[in-house]
């Protein structure tokens, strides 16, 4: 599904204080966008803007041409978003198989005219098996599951109305070593017929699926492909001495002396 992406200009914050100030670039999919930078860089508070869950101090979000900045529910339509932290009502008693039903209901409530056909129980169906969630869980309560295999069940609500689009904010982060290569494979997969923009703080996992990397550091940012992006000089401006070069490879590092 071709799709773009065009973000002019953004500035978003809390309150006084502004995170991204700036920010410009333009993406089109399918394919894989990373988005990379350290803790408190900005990375969650650009896509809650790009969604218009945080409503940009200036700038422009555009899909297709279509203007969605500051307007949630018609980024919905085009978008599917996974994000970081999902703990709102713990333990509210609901199954994965509602959870994604539920949001599929949702948007076809919401936006009739997209093409959800299919039906609901095949969209679901469909939604779980890219993920690749065992039917034994779908019915499950979604707090019975590990971490992992709820992130699965997260990224299928995402995928559920079948979005050109899908945000998601450090899919890998509650998944074990082994899980993150399956998963990272399954987003990769995606990229292939969706735009795909992911935070994360490890590139290397994505690497093979990557189009494009978005190095971000508040206001400071440097976007393209990832041969462009991914060099120590670049690395060093944003996560200081971090960044190491070991033989002919970049790396970042969790503590360096
Ligand atoms: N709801 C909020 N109210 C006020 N400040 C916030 C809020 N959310 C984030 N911030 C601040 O905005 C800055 C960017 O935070 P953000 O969560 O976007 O970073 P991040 O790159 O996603 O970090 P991480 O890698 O830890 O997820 C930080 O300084 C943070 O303290
Ligand atoms: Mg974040």
């Amino acid at each position: 599904m071709r799709v773009r992406l065009e973000v002019e200009d953004l500035a978003a914050g809390y309150g006084e204080e502004l995170v991204i100030d700036g920010l410009s670039f333009s993406v089109e999919g399918p394919g894989l966008l990373q988005i990379l930078g350290p803790n408190g860089s900005g990375k969650t508070t650009l896509l809650r803007a790009l969604l218009g869950l945080l409503r940009p101090v200036r700038g422009r979000v555009l899909v297709n041409g279509e203007d969605i900045t500051g307007r949630p529910e018609e980024a919905s339509a085009y978008v599917g978003y996974v994000p970081q932290h999902f703990a709102p009502e713990r333990h509210y008693p609901i199954t994965v198989w509602e959870l994604i039903t539920n949001s599929y209901m949702f948007h076809k409530r919401r936006w009739p005219r997209l093409d959800l056909d299919g039906g609901c129980r095949e969209a679901a169906r469909k939604a779980l098996e890219v993920v690749d969630l065992p039917p034994d869980t779908w019915h499950r309560s979604l707090w019975e599951l590990s971490g992992g295999q709820r992130q699965r069940a997260l990224i299928a609500r995402a995928l559920v109305h079948d979005p050109p689009i899908l945000m998601m904010d450090e899919p890998l982060s509650p998944v074990d070593p082994v899980g993150r290569y399956e998963l990272a494979e399954h987003i990769g997969k995606l990229a292939s017929s969706k735009l795909v923009l992911v935070t994360s703080h490890d590139p290397t996992l994505f690497l093979p699926y990557t189009k494009a990397i978005l190095l971000l550091n508040r206001s400071f940012y440097i976007m393209g492909e990832p041969d462009e992006v991914l060099t120590l000089d670049n690395l060093t401006k944003v996560y200081g001495s971090s960044a190491i070069a070991i033989k002919d490879h970049v790396h970042i590092c969790d503590s360096c002396r």
